[in-house]
This record gives C-alpha cells, sequence and structure tokens, in this order.
C-alpha cells in the first residue's frame, strides 16, 4: 500500500505548518447526480491537515490518502477524452497542461484545471451515470497522475457548493 502525501504538490509554506490542524483540503469533484448525470460539486475534506515528521518534510503540511496504484498519463495535445464516467473513484492531479471539463447535460458549468498551479487535484466520483466530456485544448502535453482511493470511499467532505470550486487555492481555514 501507498501513501501519499500532498504537500509536495501543493507547494505548501514552512509558515503553513503551525496552522496545519486548521486548514483543510479543498477540490472540485464530478460526481454523478440524482437524476444520473454528471455534475460537479466542490468539496471540502473534513480531515485537516496534519504535520509531517517524515524525512525531507518535516514541518509541512500533509493529508494522507491511500492508494494502492498511481497512474502516470501522458495525454497529446489538444486531445479530446470524449464522454466517459470515471472509471473509478480517483483523485487526478495535473502536472502540466490544461483540461476542460463540460457536462453533457448542463452547459452552464464547467471546470478548467490548469496543470501545476494550486488548484490542480480534482476528483472524479461520477462512476455511473452519464459521464462528462474532457478536453485538453492548449498545445502542450498534460501529465497527469491517476490516483484511485483504496476501498472506493473518500476522505469524509462537505458539500460547499454545486459547482467547481473557484478558489486560487485548495487549502482553505477552517473553523474547527
Ligand atoms: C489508510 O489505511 C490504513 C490501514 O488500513 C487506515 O488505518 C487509515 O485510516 C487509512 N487512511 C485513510 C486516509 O484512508
Ligand atoms: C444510470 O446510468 C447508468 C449508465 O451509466 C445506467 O446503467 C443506470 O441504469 C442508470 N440508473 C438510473 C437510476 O437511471
Ligand atoms: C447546472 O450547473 C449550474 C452551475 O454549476 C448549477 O447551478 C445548476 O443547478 C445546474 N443545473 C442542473 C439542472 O443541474
Amino acid at each position: 500500500m501507498l501513501f501519499i502525501f500532498l504537500a509536495s504538490f501543493l507547494g505548501l509554506s514552512s509558515s503553513f505548518a503551525a496552522a496545519a490542524n486548521s486548514n483543510f483540503l479543498t477540490a472540485t469533484a464530478i460526481v454523478t447526480d440524482k437524476s444520473n448525470n454528471s455534475a460537479f460539486e466542490c468539496w471540502e475534506f473534513t480531515t485537516p491537515f496534519s504535520v509531517s515528521t517524515d524525512a525531507g518534510t518535516t514541518g509541512a503540511a500533509t493529508l494522507p490518502f491511500n492508494t494502492s496504484e498511481i497512474v502516470y498519463t501522458v495525454i497529446p495535445p489538444r486531445f479530446n477524452g470524449g464522454t466517459h464516467k470515471a472509471p473509478k473513484l480517483q483523485l487526478v492531479a495535473f502536472l502540466t497542461g490544461l483540461a476542460h471539463v463540460t457536462l453533457p447535460t448542463n452547459s452552464s458549468s464547467e471546470a478548467w484545471i490548469l496543470g501545476g498551479s494550486a488548484t490542480s487535484l480534482i476528483v472524479a466520483a461520477d462512476t455511473t451515470g452519464g459521464g462528462h466530456i474532457t478536453t485538453y485544448p492548449s498545445d502542450e502535453t498534460t501529465l497527469s497522475l491517476q490516483i484511485p482511493l483504496d476501498g472506493d470511499t473518500p476522505l469524509p467532505y462537505n458539500v460547499i457548493s454545486n459547482e467547481a470550486c473557484h478558489q486560487t487555492t485548495q487549502i482553505v481555514g477552517g473553523s474547527s
């Protein structure tokens, strides 16, 4: 079993570590709604960041997820992934490039994910239903890591909106 620690993706500063226990990860999630259509939600995981004691990241904020495999994917420029469901409940971390996610049944909703940015981690959770459309419209190769979650369950979360997250960071202060 692999444990992945998101701090390295998210570029947290050391000053952040002291506040780790009151900060939470948010992520745009693609879910299946009551009508069996794919829809966006903005999730805030209810497990706070903890402080790493691992060599090399001591003091950094970390949030572990369990996975047994990570798939590194190389997507060509200007690629159309078509309409598809999430093959598994998984995190997807975009390292480079640009992904544009749209919904076949809701043209007023979309998500843009810029690879390598502070908001480049999403949750693909629409494993049933009509699915979503992902295109990669930039001239760059999009590199991504697909990270299925063990047990087919995410960490506990709250839905903070019924659309893609719009923050400029995925790390937010919480009240607890
Ligand atoms: C990861 O797996 C371990 C061992 O099964 C479990 O104790 C732990 O709660 C899991 N952590 C998460 C974040 O799911
Ligand atoms: C939801 O969509 C799937 C196709 O992905 C279909 O097999 C299933 O029967 C649908 N469920 C409902 C409740 O409409
Ligand atoms: C379409 O998406 C918008 C924006 O996310 C949302 O407010 C609206 O409820 C959605 N419509 C349906 C029918 O789900």
